[in-house]
């Protein structure tokens, strides 16, 4: 893997589109290109998928479903999962340097999401021998067998954004595929190189032709042809709330399953009762990882009056040192932003924050070294004195920017915390238990992390309240937006009740 302070000097991939096993160009014959957020050096040039595309796509995977994958045996959909995770492993350098050329996601944490994404496929691979449905007895007088067949959904849409796109791209897919279903995924256009290397490996893996396809492109033309197609049965789709509720919009064509993981501008409470250098490592990491870009970062800092600027003096001196650079390097703890326009964006809501008369305390601009100048790059940026009410707190800014806001008591910290259109996540610190669960209780998230942050696993349910969506990912509960219920009832009787004898 390079560690060097430059991107390798291989010339521009080329990434097809992949259904029905192969790999192809689009119809259209367009490409577009991808580029390194640290440099813009271009990476790859890929196939533009649009409406045609997806069409075809659509008629593999549900010729693939049809064609006998809805009924493989559990336990061989169960051992082609595990050996794609053995591929992700055996791949991990690769595709975590391609995450960081696509993002500009630091490689100590690319690599640490492809060790997750191979334990997604792990995970999955378990259930895929346990999905069955269950025996109800009557409630009625006579002998009746009542029981329940739990199928698959048939083709699954998987719409995934740029921000961490190996592991999005196995959550649309692993639990999908575990279910029986097949699939059809539309990675985000910034960032669809590990989506077309998760293709190779399924293919590698010996995946039977259709049942995973993916389509890059952009969303208005590939990823609206997939949230309307009437032959898709279901879509996951992760992204902005705005383009949640388009999806919704489109998914009445055939009333389709759609779950949906939105944005966040999540709480994180931080109560006078805690060792304050755990406390601030703990915000710096649920604030600055990923550069910001990540939905369930804790952006909006409620800290106690107590402790309110020890706090800050130590959460501004450490965000000053923190290691930003290129990401290829595994020493840097914060890259460059995805895109131009993301950087855009938060220069925009930094110049917000200063209006609205929020305390500039660090950062705000690009940084000085010059080695970082054609990059995307944007210092730890840290508001204080924010109220609540500002737009840099109800926002979600999607990059290095905290907004610190001050609270008094539980109740106070509950108001505020809850005091959002999202809900995705929230976060507790502090030492007093009884004070860490009754806060659990009351805050509206789908996630409420104690003592931590971005602990998020295979096996634990994560989406949101309110406009941060709805359904859940990871975790058993997920099985019940990929399957449905058919009851079968059998009469046992031996002499059957005739109602209608004259
Ligand atoms: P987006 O929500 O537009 O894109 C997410 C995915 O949806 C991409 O694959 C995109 O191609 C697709 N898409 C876009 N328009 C579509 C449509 N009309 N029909 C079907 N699919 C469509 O997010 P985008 O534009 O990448 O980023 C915009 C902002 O959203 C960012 O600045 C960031 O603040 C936020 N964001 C939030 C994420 C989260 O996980 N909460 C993830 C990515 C972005
Ligand atoms: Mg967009």
């Amino acid at each position: 893997m390079t560690t060097a302070a430059s991107a390798p000097e291989t010339p521009a991939r080329r990434y097809q589109l992949f259904m029905n096993g192969k790999f192809c160009d689009a119809k259209s014959g367009k490409t577009f290109e991808t580029i390194f957020p640290h440099d813009r050096s271009v990476q790859a040039v890929v196939a533009e998928g649009d409406k045609a595309d997806i069409e075809d796509a659509v008629v593999a995977a549900r010729a693939a479903y049809d064609g006998g994958w809805g009924t493989t045996l559990p336990s061989e959909r169960a051992r082609l999962l595990l050996r794609m995770a053995d591929l992700i492993e055996e791949r991990a350098q690769d595709l975590a340097q391609l995450e960081t050329l696509d993002v500009g996601m630091p490689a100590f944490l690319a690599t640490g999401m492809v060790m997750s994404a191979a334990d997604v496929f792990r995970y999955w691979a378990g259930w895929a021998t346990k999905i069955h449905g269950f025996t109800s007895p009557s409630m009625q007088p006579g002998d009746y067998l009542g029981y329940t067949l739990r199928e698959p959904l048939g083709v699954v849409g998987g719409i995934t954004p740029w921000n961490g796109p190996l592991i999005m791209a196995t959550w649309k897919t692993a639990p999908a595929l575990a279910c029986g279903n097949t699939v059809v995924l539309k990675p985000a256009e910034h960032t669809p190189m590990t989506a077309m290397e998760l293709a190779r490996i399924a293919a590698d893996a010996g995946l039977p032709e259709g049942v995973f396809n993916v389509v890059p492109g952009f969303g208005p033309t590939a990823g609206a042809a997939l949230a309307q197609h009437p032959d898709v049965n279901k879509i996951a789709f992760t992204g902005e709330y705005v383009t949640g509720r388009l999806v919704v919009q489109m998914s009445t064509s055939n009333l389709k399953t759609v779950t949906l993981e939105l944005g966040g501008k999540s709480p994180h409470i931080i109560f006078d009762d805690v060792d304050l250098d755990a406390a601030v490592a703990n915000a710096l990491f649920g604030l600055y990882t990923n550069t910001g870009q990540i939905c369930s970062a804790g952006t909006r800092l409620l800290v106690q009056d107590s402790i309110y600027d020890r706090f800050l003096d130590r959460f501004v001196e450490r965000s000053k040192q923190i290691k930003v650079g290129n990401p290829l390097d595994f020493a840097t703890r914060m890259g460059p932003l995805v895109s131009e326009e993301q950087l855009r964006k938060v220069e925009r809501y930094v110049q917000i924050g200063q209006r609205e008369g929020a305390r500039l305390l660090c950062g705000g601009g690009q940084p000085k070294d010059p080695e970082l100048s054609k990059g995307f790059y944007h210092e730890p940026t840290i508001f204080a004195d924010v109220s609540n009410q500002m737009q840099i707190a109800q926002e979600e800014i999607f990059g290095p920017v905290g907004s610190v806001i001050r609270f008094t008591d539980e109740d106070d910290a509950v108001r505020i915390g809850n005091d959002v259109i999202y809900g995705l996540a929230a976060g507790i610190q502090t030492r007093d238990v009884k004070r860490a669960h009754r806060l659990a209780k009351r805050l509206q998230a789908g996630t409420v992390w104690i003592n931590t942050w971005h602990k998020i696993e295979p096996n634990s349910p994560f989406g949101g309240y309110k406009l941060s969506g709805y359904g859940r990912e990871n975790g058993p509960t997920m099985i019940e937006h990929l399957t449905r219920l058919k009851q079968v009832w059998v009469d046992l009787n031996e002499f059957t009740m005739d109602l209608f004898a004259m």
